[in-house]
């Protein structure tokens, strides 16, 4: 059992292994009520996940939501609000996420927002959400308008990442889960450059030794950088804070939104990867094996390292108005070297756009 720590105002552990739900009766706490809010086609875990949090003084409410970011909208969180008003659901209550980030992402926010917060315990069922969505404390819906732009931050009072539930998971899905821990391996972790590029296929096993050390060390990270700057995602002086996690990301959301989600976040993240790896090279410095070493280890996971369908004019206006830059100059996590990263802030117009146009040619 990996247990990982977040040591945040509200300290919670993360817990790593095959088997770990067996850990969730230790962590209903007080609660006379548990809400189980689960993605629909994962019902028979949330029926496990019902079992373990219920006794005899404990009752269980279910409430199923559709799967993916078809639960992050205001109607969903509406009626899960309702059924919790229905069921007389009190400040003492504990609600409980099961899913992928999505899920996880909505359930954390009806905890957050329900008589103005509740206990929280996430059991995410994806490899991005266990290294990234679940674990964090930022909570949050859609809008018609954009991606999370209403939410919270509301950490959780502990998180079971169980291994056991990857079994089912898509292979499309384990590798762009990868993308968020490979992004670690880049701006810190060495090891786990190594770990991938020993073995991708071992890598992408989601039974494997491998895998189980590459998800401990990404929530490690996750826990690292979140542990020293909770709330803040700019940089200060040469200090960089939670933003160090939005490696790849500038690029990334822009062609997410851009495609409409039709691709998945980590395929995305991946492009983004690349894009500000050879950004680096022009403005840091950064070595050409360097930026060699991006393209081996995402091509070896099976994610994609060439993109041009975009006009570049149109992911531009889209870096601008993420919600993270709106009103600034554009702000890329960029590295000196692998391991060794550095802020990019207002890079040349005609750079972005040589970059761009690279990102189109496979090398
Ligand atoms: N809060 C944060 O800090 C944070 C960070 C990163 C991403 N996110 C959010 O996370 C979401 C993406 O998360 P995701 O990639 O996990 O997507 P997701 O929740 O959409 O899940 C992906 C798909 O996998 C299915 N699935 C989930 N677990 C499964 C399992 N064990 N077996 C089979 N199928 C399973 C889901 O039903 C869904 O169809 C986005 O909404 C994103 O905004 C949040």
């Amino acid at each position: 059992m990996s247990t990982v720590r977040f040591a945040t105002d509200h300290p919670y552990t993360v817990e790593i292994d095959n088997g770990a739900l067996q850990k969730l009766p230790s962590l209903t706490g007080e609660a006379t009520r548990v809400a189980v809010i689960y993605a629909e086609p994962l019902a028979e875990v949330a029926l496990e996940v019902a079992r373990l949090a219920g006794s005899a003084t404990v009752s269980v409410l279910s409430i199923g939501v559709p799967e993916g970011e078809a639960a992050k909208t205001p109607e969903i969180a509406t009626s899960c609000w309702r059924t919790l008003a229905a069921a007389g659901f009190t400040r003492s209550d504990l609600i409980i996420g099961v899913g992928g980030g999505a899920t996880t992402d909505l359930a954390g926010f009806v905890a957050a927002s329900w008589l103005r917060g509740v206990s929280y315990v996430s059991v995410p069922t994806t490899v991005l959400a266990m290294v990234d969505a679940s674990v964090g404390g930022k909570t949050g819906i859609d809008l018609p308008e954009g991606k999370n732009l209403v939410g919270a931050f509301h950490e959780p009072d502990g998180v079971i990442a169980d291994l056991d539930l990857l079994g089912t998971l898509p292979e499309r899905e384990v590798r762009s889960g990868l993308a968020e821990v490979v992004k670690a391996g880049f701006v810190r972790d060495e090891r786990i450059r190594e770990l991938i590029a020993a073995s991708p296929s071992g890598a992408l096993d989601v039974t494997s030794a491998r895998h189980a050390e590459l998800i401990r060390r990404a929530v490690q990270f996750k826990a690292d950088v979140v542990s020293l700057d909770l709330r803040e995602s700019t940089s200060v002086g040469g200090r960089i804070g939670r933003e160090l996690l939005n490696y790849g990301h500038t690029l990334g959301h822009a062609i997410e939104a851009w495609e409409h989600f039709r691709m998945r976040h980590g395929e995305a993240v991946a492009l983004g990867m690349i894009f500000a790896a050879q950004l680096s090279r022009r403005v840091l410095g950064l070595p050409d094996e360097a930026v060699a070493v991006h393209r081996q280890l995402i091509g070896a996971l099976g994610l994609p390292t060439s993109y041009q369908r975009a006009p570049f004019a149109e992911l531009r206006e889209l870096m601008g108005r993420d919600k993270k830059t709106r009103g600034q100059a554009l702000r890329f996590v960029g590295l000196r070297n692998l391991s060794d990263p550095a802020m990019i802030v207002a890079p040349s117009e005609a750079i972005l756009e040589e970059c761009y146009a690279e990102l189109g040619r496979d090398q």
